[in-house]
């Protein structure tokens, strides 16, 4: 698993509070910004995105895959995580990063800055159903 400087961590967890101040998150108040970085080295930020009809809401950590993914990368190294109170991804943001590779770094942080905790898609995702479950290649 990649190992990270203090000055990658800082940098993409800054990246991400600068994507969290983008959310559209009228709703919930709970403004929410990611930054993934790629093996190749381009960086997707994401925020979360509300809607009048709340089930149409879309996570931050999941706009920042479908960006990446839509631009052709699929190789994710980490990816950072900021909330209002260090509240850690959800479930279904799991699930979409377990997709292309358990052995995503995930930082997960709150608006000042301060690391909350650094894990993995696997230890956040144990048992995940993955694309081998399906006969595929993981990415
Ligand atoms: N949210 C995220 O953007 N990422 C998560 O992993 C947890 C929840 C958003 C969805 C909704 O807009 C708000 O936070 C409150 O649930």
């Amino acid at each position: 698993m990649t190992t990270l400087t203090d000055e990658e961590r800082k940098f993409l967890i800054d990246l991400a509070e600068q994507a969290r101040r983008r959310a559209y998150a009228p709703y919930s108040n709970y403004p929410v910004g990611a930054a993934l970085r790629t093996r190749s080295g381009r960086i997707f930020t994401g925020s979360n995105i509300e809607n009048a009809a709340y089930p149409q809401t879309m996570c931050a950590e999941r706009v920042a895959v479908f960006k990446a993914v839509s631009e052709g990368e699929r190789d994710f190294e980490v990816i950072a995580v900021v909330t209002p109170n260090g509240g850690s991804p959800c479930g279904g943001c799991r699930q979409v990063l377990a997709e292309f590779g358990l052995d995503t770094v995930v930082l997960i942080a709150r608006p000042d800055g301060s690391l909350v905790q650094e894990t993995s898609v696997a230890d956040l995702l144990p048992g995940a159903f993955t694309p081998i479950d399906m006969g595929k290649t993981p990415g």
